[in-house]
């Protein structure tokens, strides 16, 4: 009797850890899919970062069906505002959340302008297996079809999912998964707006069930180097941009007056950079004075190097794009400024 007493509240407990929901953490930063509008037609002119986290959980009640769900206020802003001290406080904040047995996952509410930089330097200083996953909107909370309710069911759909762990930091937006390393926002205004130019999405969502069908190769989290824990300001990086006359070396000589340890340059084709400014960056190079990466405007492809470049000192940011390259310099800055050991960084995250 005992016995069979015993068996039933082991069951019973079996049972109820199956189906125990996840606890998620949503960090709320601001952008369209907490912005306000004058009007429900408006999906423009509007103001980004507007509503607080609670009222983003309550528009979405069948959360509370799929998750236990908290949510906090990190930031409230036009992402194109985004600071390096946002990023250090998310990262901490992130890191220190999933460390507890009681966070099974988080998602991160953002603006959609930056939400590939927040999220590709996530995913180089996060230091958990679980899952994180950025969503955001491309129309404001208040207009007609607004797309942040859809996103944000989506978002903790994933950061919930029993597959979701070791994959890195995910952006689930538009019924989509792309890694954090690949995404790139690709049109000004429409929903579909988010694409992965060089690899394609790594799974989609369909009414709540979660679906991967590719893996980004690339080394994240808990593989990679780079921590933030004390840090209290990221290394300098400026990006300054190639294009047809540019023959002024201004923009690189105030950045660097400015205070830059490195630059990206977001080059022309497979990152060819104008001669007259790539003199200067040669002979800056040669006395030490800043680090390089080279990128392309192109939007997606490799950035090859020649011998006599390698030689130079120049970083190639391999297939990242400008945006990222920066991420990744910046971190890699605080680790080093020899361009060989920065290279191996490039080639592996
Ligand atoms: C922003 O990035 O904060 C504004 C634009 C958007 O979220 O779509």
């Amino acid at each position: 009797m005992k016995k069979l007493f015993f068996g039933i509240l082991l069951m019973l407990g079996v049972s109820m850890m199956a189906f125990a929901k996840p606890n998620i953490v949503i960090l709320a930063t601001g952008g369209t899919i907490a912005g306000e509008a004058k009007s429900d037609l408006a999906t423009t002119g509007y103001k980004a970062g507007s509503l607080g986290i609670e009222v983003l959980i309550n528009a979405v009640p069948e959360l509370k069906n799929i998750a236990n769900i908290s949510g906090e206020q990190v930031a409230n802003i036009d992402s194109s505002n985004m600071t390096d001290q946002v990023w250090l406080t998310l990262a901490n904040k992130v890191n220190s959340l999933l460390s507890s047995s009681n966070v099974d996952g988080i998602v991160i509410t953002h603006g959609t302008d930056t939400m590939e930089e927040t999220a590709y330097f996530l995913n180089l200083v996060v230091k958990s297996n679980k899952p994180v996953v950025l969503t955001g909107a491309m129309r404001p909370a208040t207009a007609i079809s607004a797309d942040g309710p859809k996103n944000l069911y989506n978002a903790v759909s994933l950061a919930g999912d029993k597959n979701a762990k070791n994959k890195g930091v995910m952006v689930a937006i538009n019924d989509k998964i792309y890694s954090a390393r690949e995404v790139s926002k690709t049109h000004t205004l429409n929903v579909e707006t988010f694409k992965a130019p060089n690899s394609g999405e790594i799974g989609y969502i369909v009414d709540g069930k979660v679906f991967f069908n590719s893996l980004s190769i690339k080394a994240h989290t808990k593989d990679s180097p780079f921590n933030v824990r004390g840090l209290k300001e990221l290394p300098k990086v400026d990006i300054v941009y190639t294009y047809s006359n540019d023959g002024s070396k201004a923009a690189v000589e105030a950045f660097l007056n400015a205070g830059a340890k490195g630059l990206v340059v977001a080059g022309s084709g497979a990152g060819s950079i104008h001669e007259n400014q790539k003199n200067y960056l040669i002979e800056l190079l040669s006395q030490k004075k800043l680090v390089v990466a080279k990128s392309s405007r192109v939007g997606s492809g490799l950035v090859p190097l020649s011998e006599e470049e390698i030689q130079q000192g120049f970083i190639s940011a391999n297939n990242l794009n400008p945006q990222k390259a920066r991420v990744l310099l910046m971190l890699a800055l605080t680790k080093t400024s020899n361009p060989k050991e920065i290279q191996k960084y490039f080639n592996l995250y």
